[in-house]
C-alpha cells in the first residue's frame, strides 16, 4: 500500500487547478441510466471512485468510457439493463445507493446492495427508502440486499423529508423525473451537487423547479433525453487546498473556485486571519500577518461549514493562537483524525460529537495513519506545515477523492513525494 512523505517546507505558492467534483460526479453518472440515449459528462474528475462507479455502471448493463485521459466520460444505456447493484461493488462506496432512483424509475424494480464507504458513522438509508417509498415503491431489506419494486410505476407525490440527506434529496429527484405527475420533495437538500444534477437532468428534458432551495418540485415526463454536461468545481478539493497556504503561509490562486460554493467556509477562514480574494480565474487565499486565530466550528448541511472541510479545518485550528471548538453534527465518529493530529504534537479533547483543539506553536513530523478520505487529505496539511518528516500510510482513501495531490502541491513548492507500497 502507497504512503505519502511530506516535509514541512516553509510557505507555499502558486497556482492549483481545482477539479470537477467527485460528489456531482458520482450522482450525474448514474442519471445515465434514467435514458436510452447518451449522456457526456466533461470537466469528470480523474479518482478512483469514479472508476467504482464506472464498474458499477457497466455491471448494470451501461456502456461507460472515458476519453482525454478519465475528464470526458461517455455513457450509454440504450439496451437491457441488469436491476441487481452487487456488494462486491457496492460495499466499496456509499455513493453506489445512487443507482436505486434511477433503475426503479427506468425499470420499476431494483435490488441494491446496502453501502459501504468510509468508515464515518452509522450511514442509514431509511430517508431514501421513505423518499422512494413515497413515489409508490415497496422496498424490503433481505439478505443485506434492498429489494425494490412498484405496481405500474412511480406516482407523483408530496414527501418531506426527516433530515436534508444528500443522497436521498438525489434518488427522489433522479426517480420522480419518469414518475407519473408531480413530486414536491419537501426538507431537500440544497447542496451546489444537487444543482449541478438538475441543471443535468434538465438539459436531458427533465422539468424541475427549486432547487438549491428545501422544497424541489418535478413534473414527470415520458421519457429523458441525451445530454452533455460540465461537473461543477469540487468545493472540497477548493477548500482543502485554500487551508494549504492558510497552514503553511504564502499564497495560493485556486482556479475555478467560487465563494458562493463555500460562503460559510470562507467566513471562518476570514475570522482566522486568512484573507480570500475573488480573481479572474478563481480564488487566491493568503496568511494575513501572524499566526492563525482559534475559531469555533459547526457543521451543518449547505449553506453551513461543510463536514467534508472539518478535518483539514481542524489541522490549520492545531496552530491557532487560542482554543477551538469543533461540533460535528452530520456524521457521528468523524474524529477519527484527531489521534493522528495527536501524534504530531496536537492538543486535541474529542467528547461526543465535540472536539476542542488548543492551539499550540508547531507541530512535529511523524508516521500517521489515514482513516477516511479527508482525515488522509488533513494529515496532509499538517505534515506539510510540521517540523520534519510525516509519513502518512493507506493513502487509498485520498485516491477516492483527490486527483494528482503531490503534483499540485508540489507546483507550488512543497516538499512531498509519493513512496510505492508493495
Ligand atoms: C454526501 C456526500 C458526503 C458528505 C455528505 C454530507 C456524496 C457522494 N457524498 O453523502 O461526502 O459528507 O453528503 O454533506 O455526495 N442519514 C440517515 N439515513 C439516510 C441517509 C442519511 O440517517 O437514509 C444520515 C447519515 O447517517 C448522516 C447524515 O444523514 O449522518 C447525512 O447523510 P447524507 O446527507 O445522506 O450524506 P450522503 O449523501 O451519504
Amino acid at each position: 500500500m502507497d504512503s505519502i512523505l511530506v516535509k514541512g517546507n516553509g510557505p507555499l505558492n502558486g497556482v492549483i487547478p481545482i477539479a470537477g467534483a467527485k460528489n456531482a460526479c458520482l450522482t450525474l453518472m448514474p442519471a445515465t441510466l434514467l435514458s436510452e440515449e447518451p449522456l457526456t459528462l466533461t470537466n469528470a474528475p480523474r479518482l478512483s471512485d469514479i472508476r467504482t462507479m464506472t464498474s458499477l455502471l457497466q455491471s448494470l448493463g451501461a456502456e461507460v468510457s472515458a476519453l482525454q485521459d478519465g475528464k470526458v466520460i461517455t455513457m450509454s444505456s440504450h439496451g437491457m439493463l441488469n436491476p441487481t447493484a452487487d456488494y462486491d461493488i457496492v460495499r466499496k462506496m456509499r455513493a453506489s445507493n445512487l443507482v436505486l432512483g434511477p433503475l426503479l424509475a427506468r425499470l420499476g424494480h431494483a435490488v441494491v446492495s446496502l453501502p459501504g464507504g468510509c468508515a464515518i458513522g452509522a450511514r442509514p438509508m431509511d430517508i431514501h427508502i421513505d423518499a422512494l417509498a413515497a413515489l409508490g415503491a415497496e422496498i424490503d431489506l433481505r439478505d443485506g440486499y434492498l429489494h425494490a419494486k412498484t405496481q405500474g410505476g412511480l406516482k407523483g407525490a408530496v414527501h418531506e423529508m426527516r433530515f436534508a440527506s444528500v443522497g436521498a434529496t438525489e434518488n427522489f429527484v433522479m426517480a420522480a423525473t419518469l414518475a407519473k405527475g408531480t413530486s414536491v420533495l419537501k426538507n431537500a437538500a440544497r447542496e451546489p451537487e444537487i444543482v449541478d444534477l438538475v441543471q443535468c437532468l434538465r438539459r436531458m428534458g427533465a422539468e424541475i423547479e427549486g432547487e438549491g432551495t428545501s422544497t424541489i418540485t418535478i413534473q414527470g415526463v415520458d421519457r429523458l433525453r441525451g445530454a452533455t454536461h460540465p461537473v461543477v468545481t469540487d468545493r472540497i478539493e477548493l477548500g482543502t487546498y485554500m487551508l494549504a497556504p492558510a497552514i503553511c503561509g504564502g499564497e495560493v490562486e485556486c482556479l475555478g473556485g467560487r465563494i458562493d460554493l463555500l460562503a460559510a467556509f470562507c467566513e471562518k477562514l476570514d475570522e482566522a486571519g486568512i484573507s480570500v480574494t475573488e480573481t479572474e480565474k478563481g480564488l487566491k487565499v493568503a496568511r494575513r500577518n501572524g499566526r492563525v486565530k482559534a475559531v469555533n466550528v459547526v457543521t451543518e448541511p449547505f449553506p453551513g461549514f461543510p463536514t467534508d472541510l472539518q478535518a483539514q479545518m481542524m489541522a490549520l485550528l492545531c496552530t491557532a493562537e487560542g482554543t477551538s471548538v469543533l461540533e460535528e453534527k452530520i456524521f457521528e465518529n468523524r474524529f477519527m483524525h484527531a489521534p493522528e493530529l495527536m501524534r504530531m504534537g496536537a492538543r486535541i479533547e474529542v467528547h461526543g460529537g465535540h472536539a476542542t483543539v488548543y492551539g499550540v506553536e508547531k507541530l512535529r513530523g511523524a508516521p500517521v495513519m489515514a482513516t477516511d478520505l479527508r482525515a488522509s487529505v488533513s494529515l496532509i496539511l499538517a505534515g506539510l506545515a510540521a517540523e520534519g518528516e510525516t509519513v502518512v500510510s493507506r493513502v487509498y482513501h485520498l485516491d477516492r477523492g483527490y486527483e494528482r495531490v503531490e503534483e499540485k502541491l508540489l507546483a507550488c513548492g512543497a516538499h512531498i513525494e509519493r513512496i510505492s507500497g508493495s
